[in-house]
């Protein structure tokens, strides 16, 4: 057993746990890099990865449930009364300064494969802006229309944080006013090998992987975001991902039904298209609370269910858009309440001297909507996936760049279409910026569309 002073006690519990295999290229470490190994050892929670690995080899059979109820897009006269009212509190409730937007970027995108952070990934369809850039934009148009500033917090990892904050600077925060943009990080949790042991990633760190977004509520606590933004008057965050560039990142019809049920949580869903489509399902436990039951995890048999009209049973998807109120996130978090964590078996890279070699491993990862269950009240409000739901997971084929571009395009047709503006037969591509119109109604009506295959509206 090697021997340092003041760190015999993390020494100790690295060999009791088996993982003295990354003391593999002790003594061709510099002084320097021996304790920065060490120092990453001594933070390591070796009990927690022990309980963690134990989960792989269970099965985690969620408890009883049944569909959610969900408020439908309206039909009748009546609901669309209370549409039009949930609006217009939402709107005064913007209005008030009473809510931000909260944005999780601390993926690892592995499956996309970009080289960098993923809100930095080019995306419109004509004019190439990034991910980033076209929410900072929404933002920026959402401050014109309700004549309030709203505060924007950025969650980042490890990895990606540098490069964010150098993004944003470098990119002026997009003329978002840079006091009101929180960026921070949040925790990294070691991933474990097929055994469960530690993994190298150089010949003097531990491999580690971002908590999951359900990281999220924690980071803001700890960061003190929470805070800052409870100190401002926030009373709510608008949660959304970002890798979906279609999202409706203030949303007043949402934000007022949330006030008006005085929910803690709110949720978007759209109804799944097909009963493999990966996505969550909305579900009511057995407990009575709220929750959502992953793909993964939904038998066979309940993901084909039909209901008496032949719709599946389980039809509300979620495409994680929620709304958090400030004091609900302060409570769990104060209180110590961690969402747990959920394992997903994956290709990790590991440290070996003929280079980087890829192994199998368990990542950890929590997961933002385990908070819903913890609420009392929360509302779930259905919302159509052609005009909110766009998501960039993969290089190609199904969730790609490919098919959320051709999804922008179609929605920015659709609200031109909406407006009666002619649209000539040689145009191919449409993208609207955000700055011009945030929704179909911002669009000028006497707009007139050049002869070219490619049009920005901006
Ligand atoms: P995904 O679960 O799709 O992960 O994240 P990902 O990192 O984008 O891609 P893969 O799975 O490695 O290919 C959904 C959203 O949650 C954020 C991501 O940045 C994305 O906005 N997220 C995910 C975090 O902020 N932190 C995490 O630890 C995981």
């Amino acid at each position: 057993m090697i021997y340092v002073e003041g760190y015999q006690n993390t020494i100790e519990k690295v060999y009791r746990t088996g993982n003295e295999h990354v003391f593999a290229f002790w003594d061709a470490l510099t002084p320097d890099r021996q304790k920065h190994l060490l120092q990453e050892l001594s933070h390591i929670n070796f009990e927690e990865l022990e309980n963690l690995y134990a989960l792989t080899k269970k099965q985690v059979i969620p408890m009883g449930f049944e569909p959610a109820p969900f408020t439908g897009l309206p039909q009748t006269p009546e609901e669309r009364k209370d549409f039009d009212n949930a609006r217009a509190i939402g709107i005064e409730t913007i209005k008030n300064g009473k809510v931000a937007a909260f944005v999780v970027a601390g993926g690892q995108g592995s499956r996309l494969g970009f080289d960098g952070p993923k809100g930095m990934l080019p995306i419109g369809p004509v004019s190439n802006k990034t991910l980033f850039q076209i929410h900072a934009e929404k933002i920026k148009a959402y401050e014109k229309k309700f004549n309030v500033e709203i505060p924007w917090c950025i969650m980042t990892s490890e990895a990606n944080h540098d490069a964010t904050v150098e993004y944003f600077e470098k990119n002026k925060f997009f003329n978002l006013n840079k006091d009101n943009v929180f960026i921070f990080t949040q925790n990294m949790i070691p991933s474990l090998d097929e055994n469960g042991k530690l993994i190298l990633e150089t010949p003097y760190s531990i491999f580690r992987n971002p908590d999951g977004h359900g990281g999220s509520l924690t980071a803001l606590y700890q960061s003190g975001t929470l805070s800052k933004l409870m100190d401002m008057g926030i009373e709510i965050l608008s949660y959304f991902q970002v890798d979906n560039p279609l999202v409706r990142i203030i949303d007043p019809v949402f934000i007022g039904f949330h006030v008006k049920r005085n929910a803690e949580v709110s949720s978007k869903a759209l109804k799944k298209a097909y009963p493999e489509e990966k996505i969550g399902v909305f579900v009511k436990f057995s407990n009575g609370r709220i929750g959502v039951v992953e793909y993964s995890d939904l038998p066979p048999e309940k993901q084909n269910e039909k209901d008496e009209h032949g719709n599946l049973r389980y039809l509300a998807g979620s495409i994680a858009i929620h709304l958090f109120n400030t004091h609900f996130i302060e409570n769990i978090t104060k209180g110590n309440v961690t969402l747990p964590f959920h394992v997903a078996k994956k290709s990790i890279p590991k440290y070996s001297p003929e280079g980087k070699i890829h192994i199998t491993g368990y990542k950890f990862e929590k997961f933002v909507f385990d908070a819903l269950p913890l609420t009392e009240h929360n509302f779930i409000l259905e919302t159509k996936r052609e005009e909110e739901f766009a998501p960039v997971k993969n290089k190609t084929g199904v969730d790609s760049v490919e098919t959320a571009q051709e999804l922008m395009i179609n929605l920015y047709t659709q609200w031109l279409i909406q407006k009666n503006i002619p649209i000539p037969k040689v145009v191919e591509k449409i993208e609207i910026s955000p700055l011009c119109a945030v929704e179909p109604d911002d669009v000028p009506a006497t707009l007139l569309l050049p002869q070219q295959k490619e049009v920005y509206i901006s």
